[in-house]
């Protein structure tokens, strides 16, 4: 494998286990405000983001190529409103898409076609995972600043339930 593209998708695996500490943090942030559904919704985000994580990780084991775990950053930022959480959300989301594509670059340029067909799910999931952050900042506008609106919007995020990755390596 390429120097340059081994050395993205292993950087990726911290990429993605911190953004499940992120989302474990914004769901610490919503529990606190005693808003279960929220919190249950970025636990499943959480979820996902460790076996994205885990998918680089076994990427590479098969490929036979070293794994090297490197400390994960601290999520540090202080939030004054529900919305500013769900504005990083999708922020964060589009720093991801920009990191795999940024892998997705380096294979290309050196022709390793396994790569991208491994990455093509992650463009994909990309994509919906921006759909789903901008959806729940158009709920949040529409909603938000009623009680009884929030309070229904908070039930519906609570019936969000953890399925396994369709990408079986
Ligand atoms: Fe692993 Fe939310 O992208």
């Amino acid at each position: 494998m390429d120097v340059k593209v081994h050395e993205l998708l292993n950087q990726q695996i911290n990429k993605e286990f911190y953004s499940a500490y992120l989302y474990l943090d914004f769901s610490n942030y919503f529990k606190a405000k005693g808003l279960d559904g929220f919190a249950n919704w970025y636990m499943v985000q959480a979820q996902e983001e460790r076996d994205h994580a885990m998918l680089f990780y076994t990427y590479l084991q098969n490929e036979n190529m070293p794994v090297t775990l490197d400390a994960i950053a601290k999520p540090d930022k202080v939030f004054d409103s529900h919305m500013a959480v769900l504005q990083a959300g999708l922020e964060h989301e589009q720093y991801v898409t920009s990191l795999i594509n940024d892998i997705y670059g380096a294979a290309y340029d050196v022709r390793d076609f396994r790569t991208m067909q491994f990455l093509d799910w992650f463009v994909k999931e990309q994509g919906e995972e921006e759909t789903n952050a901008n959806d729940l900042i158009s709920k949040m506008e529409l909603f938000g600043a009623d009680p009884k609106s929030l309070y229904m919007l908070n039930q519906e995020l609570a019936a969000r339930v953890y399925s396994a990755p369709s990408l079986v390596l």
